[in-house]
């Protein structure tokens, strides 16, 4: 096995090193499963600012953040085969809203020039969580960037070095081991959101199905040597909307929650991301997807339907969107409440599947992608026909929203002209096209065109005409890593066309197991089923390629199987891939300019202490410091406060800004003197433990000449009784 080693690369000495050493020690246990994969796992931060930036995912201009609740974290497994190991694939899971051409052109290149032979453009996956509350600006397509005021240098660069520093982990902690998988029911953990456009998919299909929406949640377990699980990766269908558009603390919404609450469990004692055990929720055919479970209902007080459901075909209230809101299980307490619920709920699916023994993953490692360009792209259909997918374009629903965040892109409001406030968008405006060609308008219908944003190309490219199709294989098991956020419907149909594929052309077996995951690489909006397209509901009307969309992936995705067989280590014929548009890229964002204390002040003194009378779990305790801005140093992989506890007469730090419990909220108080507050909250959970605590703030200023100046600061010390 290791003569096979040929690769003279640093990491694979040590790995090399790695084997030598655990055959003396543990030669039994090592010849005793067969160890027929190298598995790595890793975990990074990638939180941008978390003040005074747009946040990503619901697109409102007015939801620009004001602290952070949980930090953003991509993290990544890599499975390489042991008899060959420069063959793998790497998966990142990141706590992202969708991923982007330029985010994963940077990961690709840091990677594939720090291990070249090892990490290429093929390989990696880049899968986002589809979280709506984390930190905006980084795509490189204008749409998305219109509420971000354009392109936030910080946010891209915190995704992409912490992504690599994920990756760098996993690839640094490669050791032999094996997989299994499997999967089990999550009855409350989702709902369909536009279930009158699935009501439009055959009755014959819809009766295979119990559920409007995909209940189970797969799990791939990964196990060193000794059979101790390391991790895992699944895969569940629940859009990334627990906390609402109103909420301005930076989290990671459901996935990243369920993810923190697994790893601490595995790790109670560990810092959130500072564990060794990593917990993947990745998201996957999201596309009508809910985690607002108990419905959505008119909140239009004085009126006489407020508190009522929303109307089922559109979603309104008295005739308008803006009132009709989706309530997840938490809603009599708040949306956080919510959010935790629906980490616990996917956390607690996967506990179910690691406690048991699962069927074991063997064969081959293989990997495929290439990029397809959809404008006016020809193909068969099934039966023989010919189709063609279009130019982007978005619908009129999309400007209506959905129950998850009624009304997004605020910018167009169900109206044909732009909201005054936006400078972006009023520099930008122009570049539409008012009048699509016909031969746009009759490839969209019987989409009505809202922005052809296909055309607009002026100041740069609206949407991407081209996409990622990649697949990643691993055994039997083959993950779509898919560009679109799929339907329920337009999901199972893709994995059953792929899954027939894969055994009629003898690539895997009976047991052939295949799952969507993304929004990944490059966003390309949603894919709905043809009938559901017809319907127009939101989903539709942001299935930007016309309504052959979904035929299309499984076209393109269903002739390049054959790549994934054993032993085929070639890649296909590919479109060009995107233009870089980084350097043509706007930025409105100004920079900080300074900060002050006020006078008499020092940065980190205290301005609101915690109270002196002893607190009980449940309780919430504050204390506000003179602050700074938190743009002037991200503390990637650190943290802007802890909770420290009296242990032995030293302090130790038992909280951090990625802790649930604990929030960090920062107000601007005064521009013109630069002062600042940082308000730092934590709730106590039951089972802490009594004794004495406080909170220390770490800041950083900068000086009107630029000078950036770390402090720290404490609160008195309190009781928790
Ligand atoms: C769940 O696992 C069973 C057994 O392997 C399989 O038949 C079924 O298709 C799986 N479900 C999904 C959604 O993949
Ligand atoms: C946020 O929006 C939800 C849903 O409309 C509402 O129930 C909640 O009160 C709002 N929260 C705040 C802080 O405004
Ligand atoms: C992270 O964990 C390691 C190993 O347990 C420990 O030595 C280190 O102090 C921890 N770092 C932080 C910031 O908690
Ligand atoms: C909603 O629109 C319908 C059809 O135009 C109309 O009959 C109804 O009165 C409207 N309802 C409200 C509350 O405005
Ligand atoms: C995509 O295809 C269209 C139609 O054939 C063509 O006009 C366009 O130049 C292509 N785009 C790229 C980036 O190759
Ligand atoms: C093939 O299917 C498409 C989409 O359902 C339909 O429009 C077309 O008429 C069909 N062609 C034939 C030959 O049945
Ligand atoms: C927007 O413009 C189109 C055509 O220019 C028109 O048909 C449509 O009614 C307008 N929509 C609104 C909401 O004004
Ligand atoms: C890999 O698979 C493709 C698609 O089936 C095929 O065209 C190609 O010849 C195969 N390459 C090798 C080296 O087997
Ligand atoms: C600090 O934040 C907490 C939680 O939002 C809030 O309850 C408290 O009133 C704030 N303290 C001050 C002094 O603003
Ligand atoms: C908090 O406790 C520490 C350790 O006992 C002590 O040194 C310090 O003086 C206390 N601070 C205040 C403000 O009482």
């Amino acid at each position: 096995m290791r003569a096979s080693l040929n690769i003279a690369h640093r990491g694979f000495l040590c790995l090399t090193a790695f084997l030598a050493s655990s055959s003396v020690v543990g030669n039994a246990a090592v010849q005793g499963v067969a160890a027929e994969y190298l598995l790595g796992l890793g975990i990074g931060d990638i939180t941008g600012p978390v003040v005074e930036t747009n946040m990503m995912g619901y697109a409102s201009l007015a939801q620009t953040d004001t602290g952070l609740h949980l930090r953003q974290r991509s993290r990544a497994w890599i499975v390489a085969d042991s008899a060959n190991p420069s063959n793998r694939v790497v998966f990142i899971n990141a706590d992202i809203a969708m991923g982007d051409t330029g985010i994963r052109r940077s990961i690709v290149n840091a990677l594939s020039t720090k291990y070249p032979d090892l990490y290429n453009n093929d390989n990696i996956a880049l899968v986002s969580t589809h979280q709506h509350s984390g930190v905006g600006g980084y795509l490189e397509n204008l749409l998305p960037q219109l509420t971000a005021l354009g392109y936030v240098k910080e946010t891209a660069a915190a995704i992409v070095q912490g992504t690599v520093l994920a990756v760098q982990r996993a690839h640094d902690s490669l050791a032999p081991g094996s997989l299994s998988l499997g999967n089990t029911t999550i009855v409350d953990g989702n709902i369909n959101r536009s279930p009158s456009a699935y009501l439009a998919n055959p009755a014959e299909e819809r009766a295979k199905y119990q559920y409007d929406q995909d209940k189970e949640l797969s799990l791939l377990r990964f196990d060193d040597v000794s059979g101790n699980a390391r991790g895992f990766l699944s895969f569940f269908a629940v859009h990334g909307t627990s906390l609402y558009e109103n909420n301005t603390l930076v989290s990671s919404d459901n996935k990243g929650m369920a993810a923190y609450l697994y790893e601490a469990m595995v790790e109670p004692n560990a810092m959130p991301g500072n564990n060794t055990f990593v917990a993947g929720f990745t998201q996957s055919n999201v596309g009508d997807t809910s985690p607002n479970t108990l419905g959505a209902f008119c909140e239009s007080p004085g009126e006489e339907w407020d508190g009522q459901p929303c109307e089922f075909d559109h979603s309104t209230c008295g005739n308008k969107t803006e009132d009709c809101h989706g309530r997840g299980p938490g809603f009599t307490i708040s949306d956080f409440e919510s959010n935790r619920i629906i980490g616990q709920r996917q956390a607690n699916g996967a506990k179910t599947l690691m406690g048991m023994a699962l069927p074991q993953v063997t064969g081959a490692i293989n990997y495929v992608h290439a990029y397809m360009n959809m404008s006016f792209r020809e193909f068969t259909l099934a039966n023989g026909s010919t189709a063609m997918t279009c130019p982007p374009a978005m619908g009129y629903s999309f400007a209506g929203g959905t129950t998850d965040g009624p009304g997004a892109f605020d910018f167009i409001q169900g109206d044909n002209t732009s909201t005054p406030q936006n400078p972006f968008w009023e520099i930008v405006k122009g570049a539409v096209t008012p009048n699509p060609p016909q031969v746009q308008i009759d490839c969209q219908a019987p989409k009505p065109i809202l922005l052809d944003t296909g055309y607009a190309t002026f100041p740069y490219s609206w949407s991407p005409n081209t996409v990622d199709i990649q697949m990643l294989r691993v055994g039997n098991l083959v993950m779509l890593i898919m560009p679109g956020e799929l339907t329920t419907m337009a999901g199972r149909r893709m994995r059953d066309a792929i899954r027939t594929k894969l055994i009629s052309e003898g690539v895997i077996g009976e047991d052939a197991y295949v799952v969507i995951a993304g929004p990944a690489n490059t966003y390309a909006h949603y894919v709905a089923t043809r009938e559901e397209y017809a319907v127009q509901r939101y989903e539709g009307a942001s299935t930007i390629f016309g309504q052959y969309t979904l035929e299309s992936y499984m076209d393109k995705y269903g002739s390049l199987v054959g790549y994934l067989a054993d032993g085929n280590t070639s890649q296909p014929a590919s479109d060009p891939a995107s233009p870089d548009l980084s350097g043509s890229a706007i930025s409105l964002r100004t920079g900080v300019v300074f900060d002050g204390a006020g006078i008499g002040h020092n940065f980190g003194d205290v301005s609101t202490d915690v109270a002196s009378t002893p607190y009980s779990a449940g309780q919430s305790v504050s204390a506000v410091f003179v602050g700074a801005n938190p743009r002037n140093n991200l503390r990637l992989e650190g943290t802007f406060l802890t909770v420290d506890r009296l242990v032995n007469g030293a302090w130790t730090a038992v909280r951090s800004d990625s802790h649930p419990s604990t929030t960090y909220q920062w107000l601007r108080t005064s521009t013109i003197l630069g002062t600042s507050t940082a308000n730092l909250t934590w709730t106590i959970e039951s089972g802490t433990p009594a004794g004495t605590y406080r909170f220390t703030y770490f800041g950083d200023s900068k000086s009107l000449g630029g000078t950036i100046t770390p402090f720290v600061g404490h609160s008195g010390n309190f009781t928790v009784a």
